[in-house]
């Protein structure tokens, strides 16, 4: 298919942000963005446009019943200027796996990250270069069918839209606090914790509000079954340095976001020599291991989040603080080669990068 491009008058080109040290997440959109439809049984009409307002039925699905997914990747500069895309077919491939849960047709992955980065190759100079900073890539599709019955769409609208983005919380690369939730839960077996679906972070909202409020940064999610075994941090994976082996939940409950930060974090930790393991691990037993200094460092993986150290765990009204509330020694040797990989101050061993005309 061949992508139509309508660009943006010179004229009314936006203005790039100069203090790139100083940029937030989420609030900045480039010039342009890619959009395709579905309807009569094919996706068709892809296209690129001034990024700009969409037009909706007040009846679209979408708005009704949440009919929407999503994913997050990012475009790096490096030092010589080039840019580079990091894992980008296997966001694409886990695009597909959300639009199978939500009853959504599939895409065409090898075409989208061609139509991405035709829309890089118009919007790449949105491409910050300060460190730490990166073009934050969201692709999304959601129901656009006019209709109230409860069924799947037989329309939608796929999207990508691009902007620069700095750290995703305030502290950047500093130890948060998060406030383990042992009331409301994410995710149940069957549901969809496994894929990217609006309605997921939608019903994180309250008990991330309330825990705010108590000044925690983020909520630590238990299973929803026992309220016992650690699951996620809904924007990041989570691991935890215990006994000096790095431990995460695994996968096999589908409870759990296949985080592609989280399986480069465990790449390179076996590449480094890390001991590391994928085991279901008890909030019981990671408090035990806090109170007896057996647990030395938490941190969570994103792709927006990167890797975040974890300075504090709140459990059932006590505060728990890890590596003395610092970055401690093996998450910072993780954040270090995995954005040195991003950034290209180091070759790329796993295949990961792929640089941009
Ligand atoms: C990402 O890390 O890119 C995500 O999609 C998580 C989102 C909460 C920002």
């Amino acid at each position: 298919m061949e992508i139509l491009k309508r660009l943006q008058l010179p004229a009314h080109l936006k203005p790039r942000p100069t203090d790139e040290a100083n940029l937030r997440f989420g609030d900045i959109y480039s010039d342009h963005m890619f959009l395709m439809d579905y309807f009569a049984g094919q996706w068709r009409n892809p296209r690129i446009e001034p990024f700009g307002p969409l037009t909706l039925s007040p009846a679209a699905m979408v708005l009704h019943y949440s009919q929407t997914i999503f994913e997050g990747l990012k475009c790096y500069r490096r030092p010589d200027g080039r840019l580079a895309l990091f894992r980008p077919r296997d966001n694409f491939a886990r695009l597909n796996r959300s639009a199978e849960r939500m009853s959504i047709p599939l895409l065409d992955e090898a075409f989208l990250l061609q139509a991405l980065k035709e829309l890089l190759k118009i919007d790449g100079q949105w491409t910050p270069s300060h460190p730490g900073s990166a073009l934050y890539i969201r692709p999304f599709v959601f129901a656009t069918e006019p209709h109230l019955g409860v069924r799947p769409s037989k329309e939608y609208l796929c999207l990508i839209i691009t902007g620069p983005v700095g750290p995703y919380y305030k502290e950047g690369f500093a130890p948060i606090k998060i406030y383990v939730e042992s009331y409301y839960s994410r995710s149940a077996p069957g549901g969809l914790g496994e894929v990217k679906a609006g309605a997921s972070y939608a019903s994180s909202l309250l008990a991330t509000e309330k825990a705010a409020q108590k000044g925690y940064t983020q909520l630590l999610w238990l299973d929803s079954v026992q309220h016992r075994y650690i699951e996620e941090v809904g924007s990041m994976n989570m691991f935890f340095v215990i006994d000096g082996k790095i431990v995460t939940s695994p996968l096999t409950s589908g409870t759990i976001l296949p985080g592609l930060t989280r399986a480069s974090v465990l790449t390179v930790a076996a590449h480094l020599g890390l001991p590391a393991e994928e085991r279901p691990l008890e909030i019981e037993e990671l408090i035990a291991a806090q109170k007896s200094g057996r647990l030395s460092e938490a941190f969570g993986s994103g792709t927006a989040a990167v890797i975040s150290p974890v300075g504090l765990l709140h459990y059932q009204e006590k505060d728990y603080v890890v590596a003395d509330g610092q970055v401690g020694r093996i998450t910072q040797t993780l954040y270090d080669e995995l954005v040195s990989i991003q950034y290209g101050f180091k070759t790329d061993p796993y295949g990961w990068v792929e640089l941009l005309d």
